[in-house]
């Protein structure tokens, strides 16, 4: 008798996970919501927290808003002012982004870092932002202004996908210079439009082929560092390369296409 009691008891909570499941995973934004705090303070865990997080295992409600979900403004109260994260410039992108979830899942167990960059959320952030928050004309004409630099929409128009087929129509529309001009090893020779031959999973483009060794357009692709156009070219690089009447431009003649330590007829060389 007892024991049917408990039984009873454990198969309605089973039921109760079920649905409670079944909610989580189909009803979309307001998830938590149904339930109230103290109820999913009591619910499993849908999977551990972060390492950085850990300490908050028994204050769901550090992030989770009881009715809304996680909010942006519960991350924020916790995060505001990290002046490495704004002054970093692929990251600065923070003091203007109202959402975080997008890329800052959580529950996916001590080991994992809860950062995953997402740009095609970034895109989607951006266009909703402005629509809402920032009117044309507001008072935030200074949000709406960053906030239009890294969404690019004061790149001519007819710039949108065209010529990035490696990016999605939504990713096109962000400007990548704003947030990786300091990455451009190829020091502004290729423009500033980095999607037009990038994606945003990785910088290396397996596809790409070097151009052969005997190639005389070095310096098309190419910028010499800036000793080269210094006393220290004719005195030091020609000499060291035995090409005294080599102009600056005539990379090929000196350089190989290993590595710019490997010269031509002297092999690996390093000034110091
Ligand atoms: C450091 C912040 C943080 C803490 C603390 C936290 N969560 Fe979460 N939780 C998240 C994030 C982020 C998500 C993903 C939300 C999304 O994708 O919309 C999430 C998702 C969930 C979900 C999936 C349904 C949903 O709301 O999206 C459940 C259930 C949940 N958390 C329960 C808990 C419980 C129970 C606790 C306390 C034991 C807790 N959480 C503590 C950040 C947190
Ligand atoms: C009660 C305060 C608090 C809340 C709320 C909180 N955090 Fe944190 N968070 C911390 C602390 C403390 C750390 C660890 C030290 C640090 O990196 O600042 C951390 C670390 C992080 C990290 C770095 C983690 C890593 O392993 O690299 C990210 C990203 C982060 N939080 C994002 C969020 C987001 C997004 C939310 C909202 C869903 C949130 N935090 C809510 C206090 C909080
Ligand atoms: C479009 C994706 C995206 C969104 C949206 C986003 N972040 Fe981040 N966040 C990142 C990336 C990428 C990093 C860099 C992680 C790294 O360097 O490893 C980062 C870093 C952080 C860090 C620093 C972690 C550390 O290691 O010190 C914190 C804190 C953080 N974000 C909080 C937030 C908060 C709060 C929000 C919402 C207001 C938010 N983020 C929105 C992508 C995002
Ligand atoms: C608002 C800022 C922002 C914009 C705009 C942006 N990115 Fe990023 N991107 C980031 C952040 C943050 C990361 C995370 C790594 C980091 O901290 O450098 C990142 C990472 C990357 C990576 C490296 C991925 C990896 O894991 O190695 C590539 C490639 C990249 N972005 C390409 C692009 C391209 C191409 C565009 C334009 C279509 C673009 N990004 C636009 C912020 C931005
Ligand atoms: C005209 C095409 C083109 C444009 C535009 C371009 N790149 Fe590249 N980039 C390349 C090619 C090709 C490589 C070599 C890829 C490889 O070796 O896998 C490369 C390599 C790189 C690498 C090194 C990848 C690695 O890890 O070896 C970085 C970082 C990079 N580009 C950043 C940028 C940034 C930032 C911009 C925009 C400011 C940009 N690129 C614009 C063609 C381009
Ligand atoms: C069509 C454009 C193009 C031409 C022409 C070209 N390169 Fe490159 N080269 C690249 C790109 C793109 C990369 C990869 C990105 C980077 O490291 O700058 C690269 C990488 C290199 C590297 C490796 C740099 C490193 O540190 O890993 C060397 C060395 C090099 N090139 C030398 C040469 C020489 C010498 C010539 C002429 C014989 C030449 N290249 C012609 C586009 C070109
Ligand atoms: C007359 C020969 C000569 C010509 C022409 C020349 N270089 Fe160099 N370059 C050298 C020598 C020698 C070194 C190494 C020692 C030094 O700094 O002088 C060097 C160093 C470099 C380095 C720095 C390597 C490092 O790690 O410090 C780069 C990058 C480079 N050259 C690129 C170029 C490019 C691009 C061109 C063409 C636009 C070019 N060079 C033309 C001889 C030359």
């Amino acid at each position: 008798m007892k024991l049917g009691h408990f039984a009873g008891a454990a198969a309605i909570l089973v039921a109760l996970f079920g649905v409670y499941y079944l909610l989580g995973s189909h009803s979309g934004g307001e998830r938590s919501g149904v339930f109230s705090k103290v109820a999913w303070q009591r619910m499993a865990l849908p999977g551990e927290l972060s390492q950085a997080h850990s300490f908050l295992a028994h204050n769901c409600a550090a992030c989770h808003t009881a009715g809304k979900g996680v909010e942006a403004s519960n991350c924020i109260a916790c995060h505001a002012n990290n002046e490495s994260l704004l002054q970093r410039q692929p990251t600065a992108f923070h003091a203007n982004v109202g959402s975080c979830v997008e890329c800052h899942t959580e529950h996916r167990g001590i080991d994992k870092r809860p950062t995953d960059m997402d740009h095609l959320a970034l895109s989607r952030i951006g266009f909703r932002q402005l629509k809402a928050d920032h009117p044309p004309g507001g008072e935030d004409e200074r949000v709406r202004k960053d906030l239009l630099d890294w969404i690019g929409q004061h790149q001519p128009a007819g710039h949108g996908s065209e010529g990035h087929s490696s990016l999605t129509p939504r990713e096109a529309v962000l400007n990548c210079a704003t947030c990786h001009s300091n990455k451009d090893r190829h020091v502004k020779l290729f423009g500033q439009d980095c999607g037009q031959c990038h994606t945003t999973a990785k910088w290396t483009i397996p596809e790409f082929r070097h151009p052969s060794p005997t190639s005389k357009d070095c310096a098309q692709c190419h910028q010499a560092p800036p000793s080269h156009y210094m006393m220290h070219f004719q005195m030091i690089s020609a000499k060291v390369a035995c090409q005294p009447n080599a102009k600056v431009n005539q990379c090929y003649l000196c350089h190989q296409t290993t590595s710019w330590n490997d010269i031509k007829g002297v092999g690996w060389y390093k000034h110091h």
